[in-house]
């Protein structure tokens, strides 16, 4: 929705036709920075002519800062050079005159336009320095450790100050919530009742957060026929508003390509593909890579993981590379700690922190996601994280 700035409540209605609807009107320029924080919906700032130009620039070059893609336009009584040179440096995307309405139309237009475009270029990747970095972890085959290893790096991610979200597209059988002991208020399918405006307090409505870590998790309906109700659009509806608002997304998926699962690897970043030593999970994943080729995903922003490794079962790690034709990022070995942790509620990376498949997993989080994001972790001097500070 289009926000007008301006110091009189009633003014509204004036440019009402003008804007293509109605606009929601603000006083205050702290309250509608908040506004744009908070929903993806606001795109389009317009400044009435009460507000000053100095104020109007300040604004301007705030948004134009931490909001690229939300249009500014200022509306004067007359056109005047110096007004429109200061407004253009400061990111005003246009000026116009106030009682023009046919050229404030045609510049809301112009303002659209540009506002989608700059959005079809950050999902294209490029812009996003300051959006999340959408992390699917997959595999084909079920039971070999996508959970396990979405959850803990999640966990790591979160408990080492990032703004983390887990998304379970797990719809039918999501473990998740369980495997953390959250008891979520709200579930992926509440989502389809805000198809085409969820913000951000629509998203918070069904984020259960993870005391101990401070990592947000969407979980699926108990229900598992409810999976069926939940369109793929919501899906991306939700990964895009979640974008916005956190560092990391991670998606812990079903073993299948369901439409859900495709839709987050079509605006994933990375995906971590998992494999363990055994055949089946060996050539479930070559078929999994052949679907992501066939897909179009780009090959250098999937990482192998190869989990359990070390299971005297009669594959070898290398054999496993071979096999795939990609050497695995990371192995995690087998640990009893995993399944001991799990079937406690508690992270295994907060449980048994010194735990060799922890200390995999926590590469993963640094090296494999962090550092490949220009995100480096700083071990001298910093800060503590939450992880360090709960375990001493
Ligand atoms: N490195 C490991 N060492 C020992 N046990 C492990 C390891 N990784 C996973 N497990 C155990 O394997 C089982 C399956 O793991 P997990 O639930 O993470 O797999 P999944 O791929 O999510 O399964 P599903 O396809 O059913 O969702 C769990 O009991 C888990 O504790
Ligand atoms: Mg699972």
């Amino acid at each position: 929705m289009t926000i007008l700035w301006s110091l009189d409540p009633h003014v509204g209605e004036t440019y009402r036709l003008a804007l293509g609807g109605e606009a929601e009107v603000m006083t205050q320029a702290p309250r509608i920075l908040k506004a744009v924080d908070e929903s993806a919906n606001h795109q389009l700032v317009v400044i009435a002519p009460d507000i000053g130009v100095d104020s109007a620039c300040e604004l301007a070059e705030r948004l134009r800062v931490e909001h690229q893609e939300v249009g500014v336009l200022l509306l004067r009584q007359r056109l005047d050079v110096n007004v429109m040179a200061h407004a253009l440096r400061s990111g005003i995307r246009e000026v116009v005159q106030s009682d023009d309405h046919t050229a404030l139309a045609d510049a809301v237009r112009r303002s659209e336009q540009l506002t989608a475009q700059l959005a079809g270029e950050g999902a294209g990747r490029g812009e996003g320095e300051t959006r999340a970095r959408i992390i699917t972890v997959f595999s084909a085959k079920g039971g070999v450790g996508k959970t396990t290893v979405s959850t803990n790096v999640a966990a790591h991610l979160a408990a080492s100050g990032k703004r983390t979200l887990l998304v379970d597209l797990d719809l039918m059988f999501g473990d998740v919530a369980i495997t953390l002991q959250l008891l979520p208020s709200g579930t992926v399918s509440d989502l389809v009742a805000m198809r085409g405006h969820l913000d951000k307090s629509g998203l918070d409505s069904v984020v259960a957060t993870h005391e101990e870590t401070g990592l947000d998790v969407v979980a699926p309906s108990s229900d598992p026929a409810d999976a069926d109700r939940v369109p793929s659009d919501v899906i991306a509806e939700l990964l895009r508003t979640a974008r916005v608002h956190y560092d990391y997304v991670i998606v812990d998926t079903p073993p299948a390509f369901t439409e859900h699962v495709l839709t987050a690897l079509d605006v994933s970043d990375l995906t971590l593909l998992i494999a363990t030593l055994d055949i089946p999970a060996v050539k479930n994943l070559r078929i999994a890579m052949n679907t992501l080729d066939t897909l179009g995903a780009s090959r250098d922003s999937r990482v192998i993981v190869l989990n359990r490794s070390g299971m005297k079962v009669g594959l070898a790690d290398d054999e496993v590379a071979t096999a795939l034709k990609q050497e695995p990022a990371i192995s995690i070995p087998n640990s009893l700690a995993v399944p001991t942790a799990a079937n406690r509620g508690v992270p295994l990376v907060m449980e048994n922190p010194r735990d060799p498949s922890t200390v995999a997993i926590r590469e993963l989080a640094d090296q494999e996601i962090r550092a490949r994001f220009g995100d480096p972790v700083h071990t001298n001097g910093r800060k503590t994280s939450r992880l360090r500070r709960s375990r001493v």
